[in-house]
């Protein structure tokens, strides 16, 4: 060995000893200390690092509080790995720069323990950076789908990251690639579409997120979520058991995690749902054997929210719970709230054998290896400098031209569409004027809701824009005041955002009460009707459709609004196409490719302004 190795050994034996000895931070020079020296290979700081953590240490690694259930001194005391916001749940005030502020906070305390491991903060930016107030809000999945684009997915994917970094916020708990089977599922909304090649061709949103082997300047760590099945659950029962062969599972559901593999995707999150009455939160099977196995994912894998306490089917968990998940391969458990008896039944577990230290040592490794990668060491504090990409005009452009792409024209009676800019123009439905409606769920607030909640372009405001004169474009939510003297009716109308859970539904999918009033108050003029559909899946419009002369399914475009409108006015050509089968009413669902029945439109259906 070179004298050069030697003085290189001494210095970090004399380092360690320092460390283990002292028991105090790392001495300030970080390069004789192996794995705080960014010039070594990952996997050699990762097991200089691993050989000097207490059992207390790898512990804290294993576990995700909620950020209001957690203080600074309480990350430093107990070494928490990670932190996350559920959705919503922000700083106050609800922006930018309070979001760094806040990241710091959380991150110092990290820096402050012996080992000075920073965390990673997790956040559900599924749509654009949602929970900030100002985030560029892009379509939801199922537009996407619609679209067709997975070269305009990854720039989404990767302005995402560019408002994350600015708020330092370095783990996105996205893309969802699930396959929404049952257009009942409340979460159809987040699903590229129906078959597995649909989300396994927009996995270059993970691209786009993490950049180059994690180490670009705004690279943040994508999460591939549901594994496995959440979308194919019986009746589209959220949480609810697919039940089905490992044959369909595998071919239907798993395809999109192997595309997300291969791109290098960081974490894995398991789905509430269950796989033939077992829960996947259990699932050594699936989690260990196929995925860490079979299919050789080396990132580390997180639960879902409280997902452990559903292992049993009772409240709250138990050890024998803890014990089940990590055992079958979850190596971070998100425990929002109480985390700290978390901490205490993992350590009892481990400690009387139930959990093996290699299985602890593997989750840590997983996980270190991921926050080296990231250059989290060496850049633990947020990039202020991307704070001015947080809602910035380019990223509104490109959510526009994302919202243009995923209009899907269903009727183009007479060829009402596209309409004229010198078209006197009545606008009618409660979708029209409302960001919160065009934006949906994980919108500011985690179900989302109705109103202004965050700067953008709503789609009538969209429509005034593009018409030749604003005052052409007359706006009336219920339709009232309507009459001949216009050219055409346009009705915005659809549903009420929802993220989880809300958004199930056992009817037949009809339109709502007030939609079809407003709608039937607009024909009653006897002047030519489009409906523009906002919504997070196909609804039932068997039986008004005949009665419309043009139909636009907008799905949830997100902030800027005027991409609906490009497409209304011919400004942007429609070259959306049906992500999913639509049906006749709810009563067909399931309904999919292939499978025999005759929907309302078909697979890959779109109309475009030349048909
Ligand atoms: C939620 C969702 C999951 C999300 C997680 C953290 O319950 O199921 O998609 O990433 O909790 O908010």
């Amino acid at each position: 060995m070179t004298c050069l190795r030697h003085r290189f050994l001494a210095l970090g034996v004399l380092g360690a000893l320092a460390l283990t000895t002292a028991g105090g931070p790392v001495p300030a020079a970080a390069g004789s200390v192996r794995y705080l020296d960014p010039a070594r290979p990952v996997g050699d700081r990762v097991d200089d690092l691993l050989g000097r953590m207490s059992l207390a240490d790898k512990l804290g690694q294993m576990v995700q509080p909620e950020r209001r259930f957690i203080g600074p001194d309480e990350i430093t005391r107990y070494r928490i790995g990670s932190v996350l916001s559920s959705g919503g749940s922000a700083p106050r005030p609800n922006t930018p720069r309070s979001w760094a502020d806040m990241y710091d906070r959380f991150q110092r305390a990290a820096l402050a323990t012996r080992l000075r491991v920073p965390m990673m903060y997790g956040v559900d930016a599924v749509h654009g950076h949602n929970n900030v107030v100002g985030a560029t809000i892009f379509p939801h999945n199922i537009g996407l789908g619609a679209a067709r684009d997975p070269g305009l997915v990854r720039r989404i994917g990767t302005a995402t990251a560019e408002e994350m970094t600015g708020t330092g916020v370095d783990w996105d708990f996205a893309p969802c690639l699930c396959v929404a089977r049952d257009d009942r599922w409340g979460r159809t909304y987040e699903s590229f579409g129906e078959v597995p090649s649909l989300p396994s061709s927009m996995a270059t949103v993970i691209d786009g997120l993490q950049g180059p082997g994690l180490r670009g300047p705004a690279s943040v760590l994508a999460t591939a979520k549901h594994f496995v099945g959440d979308g194919g659950t019986a009746g589209g029962d959220d949480q609810g058991d697919a039940r089905m062969p490992e044959a369909e599972l595998r071919a239907v559901h798993l395809p999109p995690f192997r595309e997300a593999v291969r791109r290098g995707v960081g974490s894995v999150m398991v789905s509430y749902s269950s796989w033939n009455g077992v829960k996947m939160h259990r699932n050594r099977h699936l989690i260990t054997d196929v995925l860490k196995g079979e299919m050789r994912f080396p990132g580390f894998v997180v639960s879902d929210y409280n997902g452990i306490d559903q292992i049993d089917g009772r409240p709250g968990f138990t050890r024998a719970e803890v014990v089940a998940a990590v055992n079958a391969g979850i190596d971070m458990v998100m425990v929002p709230d109480r985390w700290r008896r978390f901490i205490e039944l993992l350590r009892d577990a481990v400690e009387d054998g139930d959990v093996r230290m290699a299985r602890i040592d593997d989750a840590n490794r997983r996980i270190l290896t991921k926050k080296f990668e990231l250059g989290l060491f060496e850049r633990p504090l947020a990039d202020r400098s991307y704070l001015g990409t947080v809602g910035s005009a380019a990223h509104r452009g490109l959510a526009r031209r994302a919202a243009a792409k995923s209009q899907v024209v269903l009727r183009n009676n007479d060829e009402v569409l596209p309409l004229d800019d010198d078209d006197k123009i009545f606008v009618a439905g409660r979708a029209a004027d409302d960001i919160g409606m065009q934006s949906g769920g994980w919108t500011v607030s985690w179900q989302g809701a109705p109103g202004a909640t965050t700067p953008g372009t709503t789609i009538v405001q969209g429509m005034r824009r593009a018409a030749s004169r604003p005052a052409n474009v007359t706006y009336s939510k219920d339709g009232s005041g309507v009459d001949r003297s216009y050219d055409v009716a346009v009705a915005v109308v659809g549903e009420k955002p929802y993220a989880e859970y809300h958004g199930d539904r056992t009817d037949d999918l009809r339109l709502a009460k007030a939609d079809l009033k407003a709608i039937s108050r607009l024909r009653a003029a006897k002047i030519p009707v489009v409906v523009v559909l906002v919504s997070g899946r196909p609804l039932n419009v068997a039986s008004e459709i005949a009665k419309w002369d043009g139909l636009v399914a907008a799905w949830l475009p997100g902030s800027e609004g005027s991409g609906v409108a490009d497409v209304l006015f011919g400004d942007a050509d429609p070259v959306g196409r049906l992500p999913v089968t639509w049906p006749r009413d709810g009563g067909q669902e399931p309904i999919n490719r292939g499978d025999g029945k005759r929907p309302l439109f078909p697979l890959d259906f779109g109309l475009t302004y030349d048909d």
